[in-house]
């Protein structure tokens, strides 16, 4: 396709001749945290219906707050990013907060990442938790150990399923209990549970969450020629690289003399 039909209708590019460099869309950072796109950081305060252009995806707005960062103001924290590998360590607020999450554990956290173009890494283990057996024993299964601690208000037993696979469960025989499963980064070999132990401080490491690298752009090829990464959030809904002409285009920038061209045509601002 031509170049030019790739660009944004005139007014898109006129609001960014006039605001080439929106502050918010470099790359910042939040507690220990680099933030840089897909990244981006957003908040509560953001004016979503000045433009369609945005720093990036939605789903890769995040929150910081105190040196916290979370995806969008939600109950999953983001503690560090790996840009190479596309993937991320997150937690849920829900069980990493306080000392004694395992008590919060009879959840699930499926339905608070349905929504995300995020897929849980299966070298995340999961974790699997019996609770509300209705005042019967837990069933007798291999490895499964009693994991209250005294905060809990009721008895909650745990084991070590194998890999996390969010659309699968770990085959569970959970008797006259509840169940629920959550994904952990857990130490190299899967050693079994400990009796008595208090496996909260196990959801404050996290688990791993991936993107698809493609799917949101090649933000170092843009940025290799001089462009900044943006997303426009249109019903095509895709990455955009920003130029230094003002002008929006689906890749990469053109060279200088591809740019000095298309200025003498398109600049007004
Ligand atoms: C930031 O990193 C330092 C050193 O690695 C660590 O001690 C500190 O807890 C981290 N802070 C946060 C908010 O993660
Ligand atoms: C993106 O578009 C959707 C739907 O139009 C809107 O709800 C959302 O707030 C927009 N996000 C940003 C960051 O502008
Ligand atoms: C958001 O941006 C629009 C368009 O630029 C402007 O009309 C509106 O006043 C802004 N709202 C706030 C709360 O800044
Ligand atoms: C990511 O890749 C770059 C370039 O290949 C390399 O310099 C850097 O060390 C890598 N970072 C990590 C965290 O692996
Ligand atoms: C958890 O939530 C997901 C998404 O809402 C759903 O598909 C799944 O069946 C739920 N799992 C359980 C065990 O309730
Ligand atoms: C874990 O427990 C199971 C069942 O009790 C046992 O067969 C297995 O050898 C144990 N593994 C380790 C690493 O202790
Ligand atoms: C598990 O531990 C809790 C707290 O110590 C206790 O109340 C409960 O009876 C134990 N369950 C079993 C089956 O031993
Ligand atoms: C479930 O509870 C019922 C009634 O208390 C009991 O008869 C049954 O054996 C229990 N099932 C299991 C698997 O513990
Ligand atoms: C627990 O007992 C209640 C009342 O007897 C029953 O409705 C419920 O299905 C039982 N739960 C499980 C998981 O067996
Ligand atoms: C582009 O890359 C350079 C060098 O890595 C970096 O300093 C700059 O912040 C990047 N710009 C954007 C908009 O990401």
């Amino acid at each position: 396709m031509h170049p030019t039909l790739l660009c944004l209708p005139l007014l898109a590019s006129l609001l960014l001749l006039c605001h080439p460099a929106r502050a918010e869309c470099e790359p910042a950072t939040c507690g220990n945290l680099t933030v840089r796109y897909p990244f981006w950081v957003g908040g509560p305060d953001l004016n979503r219906s000045s433009s369609a252009i945005s720093c990036g995806h939605p789903a890769f707005e995040v929150w910081c707050t105190g040196g916290v960062a979370s995806l969008r103001g939600s109950q999953i924290l983001v503690l560090s990013i790996d840009y190479n590998s596309s993937s991320f360590v997150a937690a849920h607020k829900r069980v990493a907060d306080g000392g004694d999450g395992v008590c919060r554990t009879d959840f699930n956290i499926s339905s608070s990442l349905a929504l995300s173009p995020f897929t849980i890494s299966s070298s995340n283990l999961a974790i699997c938790f019996l609770y509300s057996c209705n005042g019967t024993e837990p069933p007798e299964i291999d490895g499964l150990v009693n994991a209250t601690i005294p905060s809990c208000s009721k008895p909650i037993y745990a084991y070590l399923g194998g890999s996390y696979d969010r659309d699968k469960p770990p085959a569970i025989q959970a008797g006259n209990c509840t169940y629920s499963y959550l994904p952990v980064l857990w130490p190299d070999s899967p050693a079994n549970l400990t009796a008595g132990a208090n496996y909260s401080p196990q959801f404050k490491k996290g688990f791993v969450l991936e993107w698809q690298k493609n799917g949101f752009g090649d933000c170092d090829a843009c940025n290799a020629t001089g462009g900044q990464c943006r997303y426009i959030n249109d019903s095509a809904a895709a990455f955009a690289c920003l130029c230094s002409d003002g002008k929006l285009r689906r890749s990469t920038c053109p060279g200088q003399e591809d740019v000095r061209s298309s200025c003498l045509k398109l600049r007004v601002c």
